[in-house]
């Protein structure tokens, strides 16, 4: 019989990518993904550790996990393994294993092709546990098993990983590692198998993913738009989307490609993190809050309808009310269609928080509030301006209610609207007739007519 595995992931939708690999990685070492941990043979957190409260969560989670464990036990005598992954692990591995002893496995984000390996040592022996939070030189991504589950309509392609921008603020370069790409080739044929198994939208995935510069077949670096403009040509492949971007490496190519290609869809997430020049420099993040204006000037000329989204940190170390203000103008010129904000949250390791001039907790909640309530307006009135519009949508599933299904517009507003099962994974057109505060609502209109040939 299958033992049961529950995976929980926290953080980015590179963790999300990495869970479904280790789901691969264990399904061939004879595990079956489960609804819940209760009961299961397997629980792996699969953690993140961006943020302060991010990492507390591991802890509270663990002690709820160590009760099901106990309960298994007691209930039919069986083990449940319990194994730690993702940044927390790659960050605080031995701190976990003395803070938890009932912690099985510890791995980081490098690793996760032993998993099965260090799942048969912790077994084999009785009270062994496994930690492996290395940089090993040979290649994750060259582990991949054959056979894979596939991810449904909508997929995530990990092409890139680690990050060598060294944002003061940011642990990434610490837990994820040096910049690396994996090759075009490897990525191609990714994409080809998972448009084989069903899915029509492909998310491609780095922490700095238009850093990527993999091996081309011509054994030169391909940047991500020559990549981009390669999976547009694959049949069965709808809509191509890429996450997450730093303004200096958007270069002309991919600009070009935003342009060119129709399948690459007009919502780009651009992190910006803050409107003022000072506190972009303390950041580290080498451009200006002009530059950023002119670069979007660009992108838009290139793509008219291309839509916005960011991530913006208030409260960094010496953040001044003016440049706080700034950053408050710089939302206003630009006009985010979503976004994503953070207080600052010193991260142990980073330059930024040694500095000393750490700001009061209330003035990062004060300047969360203010800017996340300029950033909300922002978002309904982009979505206000759906109403009446036809949009193609890709149908992802059944919505909540009866007869209901829901997909996703070009800018990932999630679009409810009547129709029956067999349209799922449809691309067709929506009127929208109404805007919610999350979502819209429509009426079902005609297929858009795609090459489907796989
Ligand atoms: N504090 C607050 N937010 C952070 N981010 C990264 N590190 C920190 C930190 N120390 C945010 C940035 C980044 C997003 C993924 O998380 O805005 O773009
Ligand atoms: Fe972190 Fe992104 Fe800066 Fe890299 S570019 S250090 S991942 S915030």
């Amino acid at each position: 019989m299958a033992k049961k595995l529950f995976i929980k992931t926290f953080g980015c939708q590179m963790n999300v990518y990495d869970s479904a690999r280790m789901e691969d990685a264990l399904s061939e070492a004879g595990f079956e993904a489960a609804a819940s941990p209760e009961g299961a043979d397997m629980v792996v957190l699969n953690t993140c550790h961006i943020r302060e409260k991010a990492a507390e969560k591991v802890y509270s989670e663990l002690g709820r996990l160590r009760q099901l464990q106990m309960q298994k036990t007691e209930a039919d005598g069986g083990r449940m393994l319990i194994a730690v992954a993702g940044c927390v692990a790659q960050a605080e591995g031995e701190e976990i294993l003395a803070r938890a002893p009932y912690v099985d496995i510890v791995l980081g984000p490098q690793t996760y092709h032993r998993l099965p390996a260090m799942v048969e040592q912790v077994t084999q022996e009785d009270g062994a546990r496994a930690i492996d939070i290395n940089f090993p030189a040979e290649d994750k991504f060259d582990h991949l098993p054959e056979e894979f589950a596939g991810q449904g309509i909508s997929a995530f392609l990990t092409i890139q990983e680690g990050c060598d921008r060294f944002c003061t603020f940011c642990v990434v370069p610490y837990t994820r590692g040096a910049e690396k790409s994996r090759s075009s080739v490897a990525v191609i044929d990714e994409a080809r198998r998972l448009v084989a198994t069903g899915s029509r939208e492909i998310t491609l995935l780095g922490q700095n993913v238009n850093a990527y510069h993999g091996d081309g077949p011509d054994g030169k670096p391909w940047g991500l738009g020559r990549l981009i403009r390669e999976l547009a040509e694959i049949d069965g492949l709808w809509r191509l989307r890429y996450t997450t971007s730093h303004p200096k490496d958007m270069d002309d190519e991919l600009i070009e490609a935003h342009h060119n290609l129709p399948k690459l869809m007009p919502l780009l997430h651009l992190p910006v993190q803050s409107g003022s020049d000072r506190v972009l420099a303390a950041m580290n993040r080498r451009h200006t809050a002009d530059d950023y204006r002119r670069l979007v000037d660009k992108l838009r000329d290139a793509r008219p309808d291309l839509a916005l989204s960011s991530d913006f940190i208030v409260g960094f170390p010496g953040e001044s009310d003016a440049d706080f203000a700034r950053t408050l103008r710089l939302v206003s010129d630009i006009g985010y269609a979503q976004a994503y904000s953070f207080k600052y949250s010193p991260r142990p390791g980073t330059p930024a928080a040694g500095s000393e001039e750490q700001l009061p907790e209330d003035v990062r909640r004060d300047r969360l509030e203010s800017l996340q309530q300029l950033l909300r307006s922002q978002q309904q009135a982009f979505n206000q301006e759906q109403l009446g519009r036809t949009l193609p949508v890709l149908i992802e599933g059944e919505g909540r209610t009866m007869g209901q299904l829901v997909g996703r517009s070009p800018f990932l507003q999630p679009v409810h609207f009547d129709a029956p099962v067999h349209r799922i994974g449809q691309l067709t057109e929506v009127r929208i007739d109404e805007v919610l505060s999350n979502s819209l609502r429509g009426t079902l209109l005609d297929v858009i007519p795609q090459r489907a040939t796989v």
